[in-house]
């Protein structure tokens, strides 16, 4: 028996599974006269951001969703891309708003994030929704660690009393998982890259997320035996392909369960755009999804 292959997290057959329940979503949505709407806003050229927009458009299409990509130039000032924003969030057919990041300098995220309709921020990033998910009460979750924590539900991994380490202190990732985990009854301690010790920290964990953009940052030998790894990281080798933050085949060897890179992580964050899309719809509209 392939004792390794079973140990690997498949995020992208998990990524079918949750695009095909929110294309049942989807359908109920319409079959009550509502067709959910996603605007997703793209400033400047960006290669990797472009790869990702379309990729969000392609799967919210396949789901039944009517996305809008908003493509404006690298040039736009920070008024005409908030007056988007505005008229995004007066769209009655718009029930979700992403404005893909980074934006080109000069441009402020936050107070872009900030602009955004709560209700219709499926990214999770307006201060009202931080501090929904902070406060337990209901929201939009951010869709990357939303995607680590239905990769958990999914392979039926029991987070209460579990020891969770996450690598990385973004508002996007490193925050917003802890949060979740901490919901689900883990125990989390945060690092990043003024910890001390981080290797000895993740030798106690029986979970690591990392979330820091470094390639191959978590080796192999701070995996505790039997410890899930997520790792959100996505980074480019000098060889051209994509690697995560772990380095995989050492973590892999002593891991019980481990996300890939490419295939982990990466499929979920848009199936849970999608996911956040359907949601928001419902709540704006008070239809059942
Ligand atoms: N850039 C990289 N990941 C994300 C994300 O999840 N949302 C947005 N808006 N931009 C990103």
């Amino acid at each position: 028996m392939d004792t390794t292959a079973s140990k690997r997290i498949d995020g992208k057959g998990t990524a079918v599974a949750v695009r095909a329940d929110v294309a049942v979503r989807v359908e109920r949505l319409v079959a009550q006269g509502v067709t959910p709407g996603l605007a997703v806003v793209l400033v400047g050229e960006d290669p990797a951001s472009q790869v990702y927009v379309r990729n969000k458009d392609r799967a919210a299409t396949g789901a039944g969703i009517a996305v809008q990509t908003r493509k404006l130039s690298a040039e736009t000032t920070q008024a005409e891309l908030l007056a988007v924003v505005e008229e995004l969030n007066a769209d009655n057919s718009v029930h979700g708003i992403l404005v893909q990041l980074p934006l080109p300098k000069g441009l402020d995220e936050g107070e872009v994030v900030r602009r955004i309709d709560p209700a219709k921020d499926v990214d999770g990033l307006h201060p009202l929704n931080v501090a929904a998910l902070v406060m337990g009460d209901e929201g939009l979750v951010p869709c990357t660690p939303a995607g680590c924590i239905e990769l958990c539900d999914r392979y039926g991994v029991d987070l209460t009393g579990k020891h969770a380490v996450v690598v990385g202190r973004s508002m996007l990732v490193g925050k917003p998982i802890a949060q979740l985990l901490l919901g689900r009854n883990a125990t989390v301690t945060v690092a990043h890259s003024r910890t001390t010790d981080l290797a000895g920290l993740c030798r106690t964990a029986d979970v690591v997320v990392a979330a820091v953009g470094v390639l191959g940052l978590v080796k192999g030998d701070w995996i505790k035996p039997g410890a899930v790894v997520l790792d959100v990281g996505i980074n480019r080798g000098e060889d051209g392909k994509l690697y995560g933050d772990v380095d995989f085949p050492g973590a892999e060897a002593n891991a019980s369960l481990i996300t890939p890179v490419p295939g982990g992580v990466g499929p979920m964050t848009i199936a849970m755009l999608l996911d956040n899309t359907v949601t928001a719809a419902a709540r704006i509209t008070g239809l059942e999804a």
